[in-house]
């Protein structure tokens, strides 16, 4: 025996796809086509990323979204890329996107039964410092009988969701996705044959862990059992040690962090955005979909769970605290 050893037996996620679609006898391939136009956007949209201060692709673009964010150059471009790609996919039916006002009708996408909502790039502050950012996104169903897709078709609870994840785009790409009552995958894009490899099937987030992630500047605007919670944490625990902060300030990579080393990551509502800050639709429920079938739990900051929030409007906020399951406990236990 020479030489080292070559896994040949890689399952790429279009390899898992096809093997997920013929467990499921009454599948149509229409979600795994969906998805192979969710991979390609994330391969578009890292080769952008990773280019960006070459070709000129840094700073604003001189507009701002609906939810009052300037737009970087590369938000407007990757949500081009992803609009385009689940236009073209011709399984989508509509879509919702941070970056546009109202939501997309896709018509010529005949039969198509999906809707999608997405972040094409969260954390976009961090992008000229090239730290790590990340797309969400969030699949929808039309319900049967439903001929043309309705707003009122993803305004529900993340409870309704068929699937969802995010790629983070850092060392390498890094993405993750969940189906309802489904198991957590996560995949890494290896750049050499273009193709996402199965790296962590199953995912678990670990029951505990003294790590925390929160934008701590906003404790001026915390209401006091935020406050209380928190400062908790400073305190010597059971080990004799206090908690680690971590906050890089891109969502997807504080909660990848998370998901993998377990701890928490907050959004809290306060006095100065009572509402919070992530968007529901495209950042909350989602997310809360991929914690809670890792085993972890997300909540809002009434302390309901997350997946059954209702947002009103499609860009709608809400507070969020997600991690692992003893974690999320004890926010409670100060909340109650
Ligand atoms: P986006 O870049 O999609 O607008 O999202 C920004 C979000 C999220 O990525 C991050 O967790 C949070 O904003 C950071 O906000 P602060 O700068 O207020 O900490
Ligand atoms: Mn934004
Ligand atoms: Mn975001
Ligand atoms: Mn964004």
């Amino acid at each position: 025996d020479t030489g080292e050893k070559v896994n040949t037996h890689i399952i790429t996620l279009t390899r898992f796809l096809t093997e997920e679609q013929i467990k499921h006898k009454e599948a149509t391939g229409d979600f795994t086509l969906l998805c192979h136009a969710l991979q390609y956007s994330f391969k578009s949209i890292a080769y952008y990323i990773r280019r960006a201060t070459l070709v000129n692709l840094t700073g604003l673009a001189g507009s701002s979204n609906t939810t009052g964010d300037e737009q970087k150059k590369l938000d407007v471009i990757s949500n081009d890329l992803f609009i385009e790609a689940m236009r073209s996919c011709g399984k989508v039916a509509m879509l919702v996107s941070e970056e546009e006002e109202t939501e997309i009708h896709f018509p010529q996408a005949a039969g198509a039964r999906y809707i999608v909502s997405c972040d094409p790039i969260d954390g976009s502050s961090n992008l000229d410092a090239g730290v790590s950012v990340g797309t969400i996104f969030a699949v929808h169903k039309i319900p049967d009988g439903v001929n043309v897709a309705r707003k009122e078709d993803i305004l529900k609870p993340g409870t309704e969701l068929v699937a969802a994840g995010f790629t983070m785009y850092g060392a390498s790409a890094q993405l993750v996705m969940t189906m309802k009552g489904s198991t957590v995958n996560g995949f890494t894009l290896d750049n050499g044959i273009g193709e996402f490899i199965l790296s962590h099937p199953d995912m678990r987030i670990p029951k505990s862990r003294a790590i925390y992630s929160v934008n701590e500047g906003n404790s001026l605007y915390w209401e006091d059992k935020t406050i209380n919670y928190f400062n908790s944490l400073k305190q010597a625990q059971a080990d004799g040690k206090p908690y680690s902060a971590r906050y890089i300030g891109s969502m997807v990579a504080d909660a990848y962090r998370t998901l993998l080393y377990g701890g928490i990551f907050a959004y809290p509502a306060d006095k100065k955005s009572p509402k919070g800050k992530l968007r529901i639709l495209y950042e909350c429920a989602p997310m809360a979909l991929v914690f809670e079938n890792a085993g972890g739990q997300a909540v809002d900051s009434t302390m309901n769970r997350m997946l059954e929030v209702v947002p009103e409007h499609i860009h709608d906020r809400s507070g969020i605290f997600m991690g692992s399951y003893d974690e999320i406990e004890k926010v409670k236990s100060f909340y109650k």
